[in-house]
């Protein structure tokens, strides 16, 4: 290996300190952690945030998932705020002036595993015990110690803690005790402030860290900084973030980071919003050359120059087990190209480089050639050019010999022409990002072989861009290109293509006839896709998003809604909502349910007839367990009599009474029929019909019962309880062999002797039930004045037929149910 010294020059445009880190918008909600974990549809998600709230919202549904009431003045969370939301996953209340939180408040919310109560004035570190919560945010409260309550031991998933406080000047070493037994992975301190001590062996009681971000400055502290480096030791996290390190105006003095090369488990280290002059960069790299690191990143720095000849490091004769260098947003405090002057060779071992964010404008020459490993190249977000990039002032003897991976988006490349030819000299090079430039087709491209994903996303491309693609292209991304239709002529270009994304553009349809037999993933989101039908020429499709398109919720939908399996879709049911109709406008398409059944004609047929089946054997059923079959024959016996009534009412027309009346009654109320009904009615002249007396003996009892009818003027029932249950029936059976009751429907006389509850009766009592529904009967009164009433109707209906005592409706009724019995007898 050649220990020739290199010297990069990175050449940095005046434009570079301008440029700098583009804070991308955090505000979408989506990427959080707590909205991936908890969130499972649209409905779940309550935002009141920025809305002047005093209080929580009493009004909150139960299926609330997701709650952020950020950005109010809620004071207080007390006892029931939270009652009712038992599937409550996610909570934000941040910028609220929270001061206290009742220790009672999240017993009702045992689903909780994300909760946000940063950016408030808690005094204390609230209690909290909740079995399932991963992530925990209490950064930027007013606590004045780091001290762990100790219902923190309960939190048995806490995987992820921030704590810091402007207030919290020290860290002392029993503060974390309670965290000890937890598995907690990650852990924030501090709020971005100085602290006054730090206690040796504080943090190294967490044993189960992975990463420590430690959020703190230590200007001037070289030897807490030591402490504190010795304790990441002692938990063996493998990764070190360390975020507002050294502010502008701070002396720094010491060795900072000597301790790494005696830190085997510590791989990452990422050294973020911080002021770096040159001269610290020379001592700490010096380290670097000695740890264990494979992975260090400097993210949003500002360097200063304060070394006379920019940044001097001198070869090492140790190679370095860096991996992955990152430099993503270098702000210049000098308006000038920084001096760099340092030996390359000791870098055998990188495959990732990052230089992003920086405002690079031209790409040093001596670079191509001497990361012989380096496998991903990002430099993203920079100010490059095609003449800044493609080595056009150089004469490399060979070009990033190994890099398979180069990231060039957010630049200014402008010509897709001149970048596919000098592609050709990276023989290794297979993935291309040239996504947020200024790429226009020109003229025909001519790809290398070996280049097999491109993404050419955020350039206006248009429909015709599948003509400068390579036929050996797998993976395609031109999202936001312009495009608003797709062919399978364009599609059937690329033989071995499995992702192809096209989100964002205004493609209308998928053509039916598109067919691309090794697609995996394909991607039409944010389109202007209505409708999406039967994927049959995608067969191998494992990922497909369609989300955010203007869907008709009708039949047309009925494939993609009812049938496609929805484990294929990566964004459902989330990003799915009926556009039209109106009348399902927003209504998300997880919840539109269509039929097939009232989509497909045949269908409707074949289900019908089972339906019809299951219909007719319900009615069955019912007929059976209500007594159906009783009630047909009465009905079948009704017509039939309805027949033959005239002939029969000729017959008994000149019938001769024997008796007055014919008393009919239960053995049980022999005492009231003997002692009063008999006595008073004989007494007063009438000539009576009593079973018990009268009836021949030998004679079947109905044959009996027929005899006293026909031979009476009028038949006396008396009902009672006793009656409807032992002798009711019966009489059913005398009714049915009665034929004369068509004429003769004046002479039932019903006599009520307690009250019969009408509901008590057998449903089958019909006729029973609707004469007791009438009143239509004579009631035996308790009063002795009433009796007297009661036997004077009596009699009165024995000498002259009375109507509205003799009940006709019933009479008539029962005699329906003639005959039927008859001809069985
Ligand atoms: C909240 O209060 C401020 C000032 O009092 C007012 O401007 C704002 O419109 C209010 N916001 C809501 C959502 O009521
Ligand atoms: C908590 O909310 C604050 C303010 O919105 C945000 O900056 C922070 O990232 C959130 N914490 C977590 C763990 O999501
Ligand atoms: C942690 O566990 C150990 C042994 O399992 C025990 O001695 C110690 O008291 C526990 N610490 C806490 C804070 O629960
Ligand atoms: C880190 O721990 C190892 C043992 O695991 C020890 O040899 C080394 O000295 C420690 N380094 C520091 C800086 O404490
Ligand atoms: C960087 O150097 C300047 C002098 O050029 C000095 O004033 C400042 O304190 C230093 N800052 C750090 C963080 O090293
Ligand atoms: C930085 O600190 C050292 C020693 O503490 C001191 O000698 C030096 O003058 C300081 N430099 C500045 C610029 O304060
Ligand atoms: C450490 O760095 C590697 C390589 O960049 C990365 O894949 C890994 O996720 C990092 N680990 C942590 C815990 O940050
Ligand atoms: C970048 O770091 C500076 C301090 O060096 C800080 O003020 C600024 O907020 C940081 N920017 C981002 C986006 O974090
Ligand atoms: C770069 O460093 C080498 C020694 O490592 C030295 O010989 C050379 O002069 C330096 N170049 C510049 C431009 O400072
Ligand atoms: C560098 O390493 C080689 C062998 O690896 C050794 O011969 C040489 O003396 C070393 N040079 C220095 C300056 O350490
Ligand atoms: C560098 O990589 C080579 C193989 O590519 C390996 O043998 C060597 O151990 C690595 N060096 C370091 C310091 O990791
Ligand atoms: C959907 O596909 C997944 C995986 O491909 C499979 O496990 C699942 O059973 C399928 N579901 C249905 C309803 O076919």
């Amino acid at each position: 290996m050649s220990t020739q010294s290199t010297n990069v020059a990175f050449l940095i445009g005046t434009i570079a300190i301008l440029s700098l880190i583009k804070t991308d918008c955090v505000a979408v909600k989506e990427y959080e952690k707590g909205f991936i974990l908890c969130v499972t549809s649209r409905r779940g998600m309550q935002d009141h945030s920025y809305q002047n709230l005093t209080n929580v919202p009493s009004n909150l549904p139960d299926d609330t998932q997701y709650l952020d009431i950020s950005h109010n003045s809620i004071r207080r969370l007390s006892g029931a705020s939270f009652s009712g939301l038992s599937q409550l996953c996610c909570l934000k209340v941040t910028h609220c002036g929270l001061q206290e939180i009742s220790p009672s408040v999240f017993s009702h919310t045992p689903a909780l595993k994300v909760l946000n109560i940063s950016f408030n004035d808690l005094p204390i570190v609230p209690d909290i015990s909740l079995k399932q919560l991963k992530i925990l945010d209490l950064a930027y409260n007013l606590y004045k110690s780091y001290r762990i309550p100790a219902s923190f031991q309960n939190l048995a998933n806490l995987d992820v803690l921030s704590l810091g406080s402007p207030t919290a000047l020290s860290v002392n070493y029993n503060d974390f005790d309670p965290l000890s037994n937890i598995s907690l992975s990650h852990l924030v301190l501090g709020a971005g402030i100085r602290w006054q001590k730090y206690d040796s062996g504080a943090l190294a009681k967490l044993k189960s860290l992975k990463t420590i971000s430690v959020f703190a400055s230590f200007c001037g502290e070289a030897s807490m900084f030591q402490n504190l480096l010795a304790d990441v030791n002692v938990t063996g996290a493998k990764s070190l973030r360390i975020i507002t390190l050294f502010p502008d105006n701070c002396n720094v003095t010491g060795n900072f980071f000597d301790s790494m090369k005696t830190m085997p488990l510590l791989k990452n280290l990422t050294i973020e919003n911080t002021w770096i002059n040159s001269s610290f960069m020379e001592v700490f790299m010096k380290n670097v050359w000695f740890s264990h690191l494979y992975d260090l990143s400097f993210v949003n720095i500002t360097y200063n120059e304060d070394t006379p000849d920019g940044f001097q490091f001198r070869t090492i004769n140790h190679s370095v087990n860096l991996c992955s260098i990152t430099f993503n947003g270098v702000k210049h405090y000098q308006y000038k190209y920084p001096q760099i002057n340092m030996s390359l060779e000791a870098f055998s071992n990188l495959t990732y480089l990052k230089f992003s964010g920086t405002g690079m404008n031209i790409l040093p020459c001596n670079l191509l050639s001497v990361l012989p490993s380096l496998e991903t190249l990002d430099l993203s977000d920079n100010l490059l050019k095609d003449t800044g990039f493609w080595w056009f002032y150089c004469s490399p003897t060979s070009v990033f010999p190994k890099l398979r991976r180069l990231y060039l988006s957010k630049n200014r490349f402008n010509s897709l022409s001149f970048i596919s030819e000098k592609t050709n000299q990276m023989k290794t090079l297979e993935s291309l990002d040239l996504s947020f430039n200024s790429i226009s087709l020109d003229r025909d491209c001519s790809w290398p072989a070996q280049l097999i994903e491109l993404s050419l996303a955020n350039n206006i491309l248009g429909n015709n861009v599948f003509n400068y693609l390579s036929v050996n292209f797998e993976k395609i991304d031109l999202s936001k290109t312009g495009i608003t239709a797709i062919t399978q002529k364009d599609l059937s270009r690329f033989p071995k293509l499995t992702h192809l994304q096209l989100s964002s553009n205004s493609i209308q349809v998928i053509p039916a006839d598109v067919s691309a037999p090794s697609l995996l993933n394909l991607y039409v989101d944010q389109n202007a896709i209505t409708t999406i039908s039967k994927l049959a020429g995608l067969s191998k499709l494992k990922t497909l998003k369609a989300g955010n398109n203007p869907f008709v919720c009708s039949c047309d939908s009925y494939w993609f809604v009812s049938v496609l399996n929805k484990s294929l879709l990566a964004d459902w049911p989330l990003d799915y909502t009926c556009s039209t109709p109106p009348s399902f406008a927003g209504v998300s398409l997880s919840e539109y349910k269509t039929s097939e059944l009232s989509c497909e004609m045949w269908l409707q047929a074949a289900v019908a007839v089972p339906i019809f089946i299951i219909i007719s054997a319900a009615i069955g059923l019912v007929f059976y367990k209500c007594d159906g079959v009783w009630y047909t024959k009465m009905l079948w016996v009704w017509i039939r009599v309805k027949r033959r009534g005239k002939k029969n009412s000729n017959m008994l027309k000149n019938v001769s009474f024997q008796y007055h009346a014919f008393i009919s009654y239960s053995h049980q109320d022999s005492g009231w029929v003997d002692s009063r009904l008999v006595r008073s009615l004989e007494g007063s002249g009438f000539s009576l019909c009593v079973h018990e007396r009268d009836f021949v003996p030998g004679d079947w009892v109905i044959d009996n019962i027929i005899n006293c009818v026909e031979s009476s003027y009028k038949t006396l029932f008396i009902l009672s309880k006793h009656f409807v249950q032992s002798e009711w029936c019966n009489y059913e059976l005398f009714f049915a062999q009665h034929r004369a009751i068509n004429i003769q429907q004046d002479s039932l006389v019903f006599i009520l002797l307690e009250p019969i509850p009408t509901d008590s009766l057998p449903k089958k009592f019909l006729r029973l039930r609707s004469l007791l529904r009438q009143q239509t009967y004579l009631e035996w009164p308790n009063t002795e004045r009433k009796q007297q009433v009661f036997w004077a109707s009596l009699k009165s209906t024995l000498r002259v037929a009375d109507k509205s005592m003799v009940l006709k409706d019933v009479a008539l009724a029962i005699a329906d149910t003639a005959t039927l019995v008859t001809d069985q007898i």
